[in-house]
This record gives structure tokens, sequence and C-alpha cells, in this order.
């Protein structure tokens, strides 16, 4: 069975054909970065007409890739929510009318559920061990799940406030640094000192696996707005300090929080780190060194691009919520954009 899948909850375009829940045939994204960059953030609007400028022709490259033509597809897929809504809007209403063209099923995906299974993308399926804990940790959601089978998935922690990629996100704005800001931030980090400034860390109460980011963000503002000297811009030294001490603490809460859950349940098989700030490095090999600790693998997704957005896992995890489990397929030719959808009212 193959799929077309589509992904617009935030600002990439992204469309996908992928096979048997786990092969990529083919995978293309046009990314906004650089349009959203001088705002420091993705403005919605902009966003949703940027992808209604680009779904065509990014569609056309990800069948290419594939050398399929439209016809070979069984379903089209795609992200209902959570996400923006007016970009939501447009990747269901276009994928609603590439599945009406070939009279085909149209799978509404979860964007959390396609994050949890993006370690199945491009990699045996049977690499995947069941329970799995996973951490999913991106710009807008922070959660750590017990995995039993590709359906049955319990929340154990998620976070207060803010999402830890957002925190990332706004001590690069803080620093001038630009957008997106995870990936800047781990290149300054390389470069500083991790202990250079004493940030909280914020782990709660004793027994609890949730998160709190809102107390950390605020300790960079205050430390930046105590750095600055009117008219100037801070050191580079001074910017990669704060990058290498945020990137200190996020080890620790994040360690912290898994080796607990992995302790509470120990007949977890793999921990499974996902979501775009699962392409830090170095929050990668904390996690594996906590894993390992508590003789558990560590899986990340195969590549980069299955760690932020994408529509691969969207295609994938289409395959195993709807046809692995035989369930009845969508009759309805529309999907409706839920920009909070909760995982609970999906599965
Ligand atoms: O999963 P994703 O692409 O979109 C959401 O669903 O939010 O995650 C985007 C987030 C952004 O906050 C971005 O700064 C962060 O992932 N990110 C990183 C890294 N690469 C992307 N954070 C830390 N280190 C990175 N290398
Ligand atoms: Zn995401």
């Amino acid at each position: 069975m193959r799929i077309l899948a589509f992904e617009t909850s935030c600002d990439d375009t992204a469309v996908a054909v992928t096979e048997a829940g786990h092969r990529v045939l083919g995978h293309a994204t046009v990314s906004q970065a650089q349009s959203h960059s001088p705002y420091g953030g993705v403005v919605p609007e902009l966003a949703a007409r940027l992808h209604s400028l680009h779904w065509r022709s990014t569609v056309d490259l990800a069948l290419q890739q594939a050398s399929l033509p439209l016809e070979a597809l069984d379903a089209v897929a795609v992200t209902a929510g959570p996400g923006l809504q007016t970009s939501l809007l447009i990747g269901t209403t276009a994928a609603a009318v590439i599945a009406q063209q070939l009279g085909v099923p149209l799978l509404p995906v979860h964007h959390i559920y396609g994050h949890i299974l993006s370690n199945v993308c491009n990699r045996p399926p049977e690499e995947i061990v069941f329970p799995f804990l996973c951490l999913t940790v991106s710009g807008g959601h922070t959660q750590l799940h017990l995995v039993r089978s590709w359906r049955s998935i319990i929340c154990l922690g998620t976070t207060l406030d803010d999402a830890a990629g957002e925190c990332y996100d706004k001590t690069a704005k803080m620093l001038g640094l630009g957008y997106p800001g995870g990936p800047l931030v781990e290149q300054y980090a390389a470069l500083g000192d991790p202990q250079a400034y004493a940030l909280p860390t914020m782990l709660l109460e004793s027994s609890s696996l949730d998160y709190s980011f809102s107390g950390l963000k605020g300790a960079i503002y205050r430390l930046v707005t105590a750095l600055q000297v009117p008219g100037e811009p801070l050191p580079e030294q001074t910017k990669a300090d704060i990058c290498a001490s945020l990137q200190h603490r996020m080890q620790t809460i994040f360690t912290t929080k898994v080796t607990r859950a992995l302790e509470r349940f120990p007949e977890v098989q793999q921990l499974h780190f996902v979501g775009g700030v699962s392409a830090n490095k170095g929050l990668q090999a904390a996690l594996q060194e906590g894993a390992l600790h508590c003789g558990v693998p560590l899986l990340t997704p195969k590549k980069m691009l299955y760690c932020t957005d994408n529509a691969a896992m969207i295609g994938c995890s289409a395959h195993w919520r709807y046809l692995h489990e035989g369930l009845p397929l969508p009759a309805t030719p529309t999907v409706q954009p839920l920009p909070r959808w909760e995982l609970d009212k999906y599965l």
C-alpha cells in the first residue's frame, strides 16, 4: 500500500510517498524558515500563504523522487492537527483535492502520533520493540509517552507551560541568533562553557514526569538583560556561554526525567527520542548515556529530516493507525483541521 502524505501543521510544506509503513520512496520539503526569520518566529498568515503557493510543486517533487505517477497511490494521509489553523487548512484541503481526484481514502493523522512513530521511517518495523518509552520534544510539545503497541499510547508527562523547543527558539531570539533557534543555540553551545551561568533546573516535585520551561526562559531573559550594555551587542563568547549553560540544563532535565520513567517502568524495551529537538546531538548523547545506564537502547530518527516536521512520519504512521489495525477507512472525502486535537481522542 502506497500513501501520499501531507504535513503543513506549521511552517514547512512537506509531502512524502511512503510504502508499507516504513519505506520512504520520496520526500520533498519547502522550508519557510528564511521567510519567518526576520520576525523571530512563525507568522501564521504568512505560513498559510506560502503553503498554498508551494503544495502542488512539492507533490510533484515527491512523486519525481519516488519515480511514480500520482495514479500509483492507494491512499492520501494528512496532518489534521494539532497545529496552526490556517496552515492545517491548506494541507487538509490539498489532500482532499488529491484524494477525490484519485478516488482513494483520505486518512487524517495526529501530528504527535506521527512524531511518536517517526523511528519507523526507513527502518525495518521489527526493530521497533514494544513497550517503548518515547520522549517527544518539538517547538510546540514536550511529552513523555509509554507506547505499548501501535495504538496503545499512554501519556506519562507533559509540559505545564512552554515546550523545550520554544525555550531554544526564544533564547536564540533574545541573543539575536535567528530562527529556528534550536540548531543555532546548539552551534553556539559548542563554543561555550556549560558551567558559566547557573540557570535553574526545573524538575518539579520528585515523583513528577512533567516538565516546565517558562522559569528557565525567564531566567535567560533576566540574564541577558543584566549582561546587556545599552547600545552594544552581547560579546560572542557571552552568547556561547549562555547557549552552553542552557544546553547543559536541558540535558540534566531530560536525563533525570527519562531515567526516572525507565526505573518506574522496568518492562520498557527501548527509549525513543523524537521531534525537532531530537536533532540536537548533545541531548542525544546525554540520553544515550542515561538509557545505557538503565540497560535499554536509544533510538533516534534515521535521518535528521525525520526529527523535524516531515511528511514521511505522517505517511508511515497512517499505515500503522489505519491499515495494520484493519480499521474501517474513513469514508468522508474531507478532513476538518483540528488545531487543538488531543492524542487520546485520535487513538
Ligand atoms: O518538530 P518540529 O520540526 O516542529 C514542531 O512540531 O514544533 O520542531 C521544531 C523545533 C524548533 O523549536 C527548533 O528550534 C527545534 O525543533 N530544533 C532544535 C534543533 N533542531 C531543531 N532544538 C535544539 N537543537 C537542535 N539541533
Ligand atoms: Zn512537530
